[in-house]
């Protein structure tokens, strides 16, 4: 009689706890350690309101739990943030700032691994695979369960390489995730047929990308560059750094020491304290080294890693015409510093959308006086 008492007891107790945990999950203003999704989202894209509810004991595995109970020290005041865990369960957390710092050397890394450029997906698949990388819209990621260290803009000059753009994005988000920085990704795409701008559109992407997060770092990317080694951290040193040191198609060599195209990482500071690139350079070639005088004059010198790690493969493309102005600009650049570059930067935004996979940005690019 006592055994039968005591089971319909438990069963009663365990009844109404399990009442009070649906409860609480369907609470907008439930803890976050309730409110775990699956890897698509707690959202209903239609309606954008909660659509996933479960019990929380049924939630209950280690990997998650892990993740529960980092997320359940989080403090109030700080800014809200969508992140997940190594088992891609997103959850929903606020401040970012109370969690540890990640470790400084990423303890992901695999080193030398190899290029992904066969079969790669369209651009439809590889947004639909999205949610794997667990990307807030733009293309932006926070590493899960702790405090980036870096906040990294990654730019990206564009205009007509689809081919190029889904092999960047293919490999670049797992390469940039095994770092644990903070990043966005912005495409800034030039419309219509004149010369291509390169220094322009980098321009352009600091601006916007400031707009959007408090990045502290940016990487201007080539977009038919792909890194072959995760030791080649995307971040920001107390000098500028030239990451592209060593490419296949030239032979993995340095072209010449000054080099600052293909690849490179400035500060934000370092980047305003130079006015940004020159606004000047249409059509292939100079705008990198015109940078490489800016950085010289200002006293900063152009740091690198070995060339074993700082290791690239080139995607296959004809070559732009070089402007045959481009030494003119470069002579004269170091007297246009302060009035040609992000001071008098003009640009018509003809589109802005926030992708999955990354920031797009189109723009019509005016010829500039100085
Ligand atoms: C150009 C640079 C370019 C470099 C490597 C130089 O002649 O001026 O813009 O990055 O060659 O291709």
């Amino acid at each position: 009689m006592r055994a039968l008492v005591l089971t319909v007891t438990c069963l009663v107790c365990l009844e109404y706890f399990s009442l009070l945990q649906s409860i609480d999950i369907s609470s907008p203003h439930a803890p976050p350690i309730y409110r775990q999704c699956e890897s698509r989202g707690c959202s209903d894209p239609s309606t954008g309101r909660s659509t996933y509810r479960r019990h929380v004991l049924q939630a209950l595995d280690i990997d998650k739990l892990r993740m529960v109970t980092a997320f359940a020290s989080l403090s109030k005041n700080s800014s809200n943030i969508s992140t997940n865990n190594s088992s891609g369960v997103k959850i929903e957390g606020k401040g970012v700032d109370e969690l540890p710092q990640c470790p400084m050397i990423p303890p992901g890394l695999h080193g030398r691994f190899p290029v992904i450029l066969d079969s790669l997906p369209s651009m439809l698949e590889m947004e639909e695979g999205e949610t794997e990388l667990g990307l807030e819209l733009g293309g932006v990621w926070h590493p899960p369960g702790c405090k980036a260290r870096h906040r990294v803009a990654i730019i990206v000059p564009y205009r007509d390489r689809e081919p190029h753009l889904r092999a960047f994005l293919h490999n670049i988000h797992r390469f940039l995730q095994r770092q644990q920085i903070m990043y966005g990704i912005y495409i800034v795409e030039q419309v219509g047929s004149t010369p291509f701008n390169r220094a322009m559109l980098m321009n352009v992407g600091a601006a916007e990308a400031l707009k959007q997060h408090d990045y502290q770092c940016f990487i201007f990317h080539d977009v038919d560059l792909l890194p072959e080694d995760d030791r080649n951290l995307y971040t920001c040193p107390i000098q500028p750094r030239h990451m592209s040191v060593s490419i296949d198609s030239f032979l993995y060599r340095l072209p010449y020491d000054d080099i600052f195209g293909g690849v490179s990482a400035l500060t934000v500071d370092q980047f305003q304290s130079v006015n940004g690139f020159s606004n000047m350079f249409w059509g292939w070639g100079g705008e990198d080294d015109d940078m490489a005088n800016r950085l010289r004059v200002k006293k900063l010198f152009i740091s690198r890693y070995p060339a074993n790690i700082a290791r690239y493969k080139m995607l296959k493309h004809t070559k732009d015409k070089a402007n045959p102005e481009r030494f003119k600009f470069l002579y004269s650049g170091a007297k246009r510093m302060t009035k040609d570059g992000y001071n008098n930067l003009k640009y018509h935004k003809e589109n802005f959308v926030l992708k999955r996979l990354y920031t797009w940005i189109l723009v019509d690019l005016p010829r500039l006086k100085v």
